[in-house]
């Protein structure tokens, strides 16, 4: 993908004395005090900022929290709380900027927060009037929110249009790079773990990776889909029945090419959904009628372990158990395991993904973490994300 990088910009000398507008994604949880509750987002962000910083640019930094109406101020809205950790992070002050649209008072070497650009009129729908008015803050706009990606907002699309310059941040710049490398060229065999509780939210993605990967790794509610679709009996299990036949056509596909589907040889049910419920090792084709399979069984995770360390490339998208259950965790805990012992590439999305890879603490040993969630989904699914699009247009001039 061929895009003009804010890095190359730095090399180049090109960025002393501009100014510098970064769309960042710092949309971080926080609890009912407004207290940040995880701070992952801000941390990837700051080499963006400390990097316009050191080249000597007046740097606007800016992102949406939550989804606020526009025009409508909350106090829960403001970005205070973010632009307060992120100083921490940097080590100076990061004040923070409202009604900011018309312009903004920012010297070479210093660095203010814009308030919550969802508050814009328009920011949502893209208008082109605000976005032409925010391409005016700026000489070079620096699109590092792969978060927000997915999103055409006047701060992600409609300003890379007007902007004088458009670039790719490190952050951005460096999930492109790992989305290439895992999805564009990979090295074979490209083995994916897709797990969740419904096919239905993740039909795309099975459909559209079925039609790239050598192995597909099915898990949690969608593997109950599976395995009605192979024929077997899955008791109470979480599944959509009126979706086996999506699910065959998947599995057909997939042998078409001489790819497959693996389906669980064994698997760990209980009677109930509950962290203390018993757990069962059963094989397949003996769930009861009233067994909930709730993890993939001990020679599932042994067989599909072995897949994973003998790929070259892995994708990572959900926990195959209800791994916040001990009982029910030996699947997800296995698949982390030898992910992280494989010397496959692997890349890893997703809320729950990423729980699993702190709960096992392998952040080391994943090739690449990403920040996105829909974002991150939307590329599996095989779509062209609007930043990628504009910011490819831009560097062909
Ligand atoms: C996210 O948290 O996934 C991103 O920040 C995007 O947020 P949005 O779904 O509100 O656009």
């Amino acid at each position: 993908m061929h895009i003009l990088r804010f890095s190359d910009l730095v090399a180049a000398g090109q960025v002393a004395g501009k100014r510098v507008f970064i769309r960042a994604d710092l949309n971080v949880p926080q609890d009912d005090a407004g207290r940040i509750t995880e701070d992952t987002r801000i941390r990837a962000s700051v080499p963006c900022v400390r990097m316009a910083l050191e080249a000597g640019a007046a740097v606007m930094v800016t992102s949406h929290l939550g989804r606020p109406t526009e025009g409508a101020f909350k106090p829960e809205d403001t970005l205070a709380p973010v632009a307060q950790r992120l100083g921490e992070l940097l080590g100076r002050e990061v004040p923070l900027k409202s009604g900011w649209v018309d312009g903004v008072d920012v010297a070479p070497g210093q660095v203010v927060m814009l308030e919550n650009c969802r508050l814009n009129k328009g920011e949502k729908k893209n208008d082109e009037a605000l976005a032409r008015k925010l391409a005016a803050l700026c000489d070079i706009f620096v699109h590092d929110a792969f978060g927000t990606a997915h999103r055409a907002e006047a701060s992600t699309h409609g300003i890379a249009q007007h902007a004088p310059v458009a670039c790719a941040g490190p952050l951005l710049a460096a999930e492109i790079d790992a989305i290439t490398k895992a999805l564009a060229a990979p090295k074979r065999p490209l083995v994916a773990i897709v797990a969740g509780s419904k096919v239905s939210t993740k039909l795309t993605i099975l459909q559209s990776l079925a039609a790239k990967v050598d192995g597909l790794v099915v898990g949690g509610g969608i593997a109950n889909t599976f395995m009605l679709a192979a024929g077997l009996k899955i008791g109470k299990s979480l599944a959509e029945p009126d979706l086996v036949d999506e699910a065959r056509a998947v599995m057909a596909a997939m042998a078409a090419r001489g790819a497959e589907v693996p389906i669980p040889v064994d698997v760990v049910c209980a009677k109930a959904f509950a962290a203390d419920a018993p757990a069962t090792v059963k094989a397949a084709n003996e769930v009861a009628d009233d067994d909930l399979i709730l993890d993939i069984g001990p020679k599932t995770a042994q067989l599909l372990a072995d897949k994973l360390r003998a790929a070259g490339t892995i994708v990572w998208n959900g926990p195959v158990g209800v791994f916040e259950f001990d009982a029910f965790a030996h699947g997800t805990e296995t698949l982390a395991r030898a992910i992280a012992a494989s010397p496959a590439f692997s890349i890893a999305g997703g809320g729950d993904t990423l729980a699993a890879i702190a709960k096992y603490g392998i952040e080391r040993d994943i090739g690449y973490i990403s920040t996105g969630g829909g974002a991150f989904l939307e590329v599996l699914e095989g779509k062209t994300l609007p930043a990628f699009e504009v910011l490819q247009r831009r560097a062909q001039g």
